[in-house]
């Protein structure tokens, strides 16, 4: 289901903003509109939508309006065109008393640089929200407890901000974004001023938070290695506009131009790419009741060197043979199953090719790729999984 939509959002930073509409409109891009009025286009008609449960993945580098477009959706930054409808409403329309609902129940966001009350203790920070929000004291504490233990900061409390690490301070931050359970979480950034090793760990973390909660997350990153871990689909941003939207394995596999193609080049496409996406859809299955000779001229009509063999019944794979073992069985009366091999690898449709990789090195056949039901579904062709990685 549709959480949240936005459509030809604009924002304008400048004097006279809405002016800018109109050359936004003919065409003109950002650099020129900057350098004839002095107005920068911090986002120009920006359209995506975010299913709920999703996380949103919006990548680009530094200027590309990323903040900017965040910001534009708890109204931190007053769009200058465009429509934000959550959960069917749109946003903009909403008078201060609304607004004010939506941004203590539905909405929260987690900042790069924590944004917290370094004075104040750590479960003064995550009470924080709530007690905005009216709540009891009791309620308060209970709840703040409760969520520091699922961020993994069980006996933290009663510290000062000031005394914990980078890592920790963000836990805090996304308890604290977490203690009001909001429906939707806005993160600007927030594990990029962290060292590489505590940042794993917080990719980690959050993969399986949201495998639990299933809140609808907005994430902002410039990292494509981070955007491509945790977003279930990742839209690029450039200049203030989106150039393509996508499943990471769908941007991977069509890049739309130049622009994303470089971008992504330094990809570790093993850890993304799963066996479903480099397998040949096999069209060729022989069946162990088969006549040898009647499988030998399917396997030479094909261009495969390998034909996976199934079971008549069950059409699960059961061996593998070539050429030379069909001829074999021909020259010497014996049946397929008798002259097929068994030593052949299977994985299943979701196994991503880094794992595929390593078993690669136990067989000298192609692997076999099957369904949830077992069905083999097509091959990986050892080549296949060197281009796959280019
Ligand atoms: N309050 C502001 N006033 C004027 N220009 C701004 C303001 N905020 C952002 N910008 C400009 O908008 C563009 C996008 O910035 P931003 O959204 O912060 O990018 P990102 O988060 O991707 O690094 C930049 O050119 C930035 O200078
Ligand atoms: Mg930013």
């Amino acid at each position: 289901m549709e959480k949240l939509r936005v459509e030809n959002l604009t924002k304008v930073f400048g004097k006279h903003p809405k002016k800018i509409l109109q050359l936004l409109e003919d065409g003109l891009k950002r650099d020129e509109i900057f350098k004839t009025t002095q107005h920068t286009v911090g986002i120009g008609n920006v359209n995506f939508s975010v299913e709920e449960g999703e996380t949103f993945v919006i990548m680009g580098l530094s200027g590309s309006g990323k903040s900017t477009l965040i910001r534009c959706l708890n109204l931190l930054n007053k769009p200058t065109a465009g429509k934000i409808i959550i959960d069917e409403e749109n946003i903009m329309d909403y008078d201060k008393k609304q607004m004010r609902e939506f941004r203590r129940n539905k909405i929260a966001m987690v900042f790069q640089h924590f944004g917290l009350f370094s004075h104040k203790t750590v479960i003064e920070n995550v009470e924080f929200g709530l007690e905005i929000k009216g709540e009891k004291k009791e309620y308060r504490y209970k709840k703040s407890l409760e969520t520091l233990k699922t961020v993994g900061l069980e006996g933290w409390e009663d510290y000062r901000i000031s005394a914990l690490s980078g890592g920790m301070k963000q836990r805090v931050g996304l308890a604290r974004a977490l203690a009001n359970d909001p429906e939707i979480i806005l993160m600007d950034e927030p594990f990029s001023a962290l060292d590489p090793l505590i940042r794993r760990d917080m990719h980690t973390e959050l993969l399986d938070l949201q495998s639990k909660l299933k809140k609808t997350i907005i994430f902002i990153t410039h990292d494509v290695n981070e955007a491509f871990k945790l977003g279930d689909r990742i839209a690029v941003l450039k200049e203030g506009e989106i150039v393509q939207i996508g499943t990471p394995e769908e941007i991977l596999e069509n890049p739309e131009n130049e622009y994303i193609r470089n971008f992504i080049q330094d990809i570790d496409r093993s850890r993304i790419l799963k066996a479903e996406n480099i397998m040949r859809k096999s069209i060729l299955k022989l069946n162990n009741s088969q006549k040898p000779k009647i499988a030998l001229e399917i396997l030479d009509d094909s261009d495969f060197q390998y034909g996976f063999v199934v079971d008549r019944e069950t059409r699960k794979i059961v061996g593998v043979v070539e050429a030379d073992d069909l001829i074999d069985a021909i020259k010497n009366k014996k049946t397929i199953e008798e002259v097929m091999h068994l030593d052949y690898i299977t994985v299943s449709k979701d196994e991503y090719v880094k794992e595929i990789i390593e078993k690669a090195y136990e067989t000298k056949y192609p692997i076999a790729v099957i369904d949830e039901s077992e069905n083999y579904i097509g091959r990986i062709q050892r080549g296949s999984l060197l281009k796959a990685l280019v």
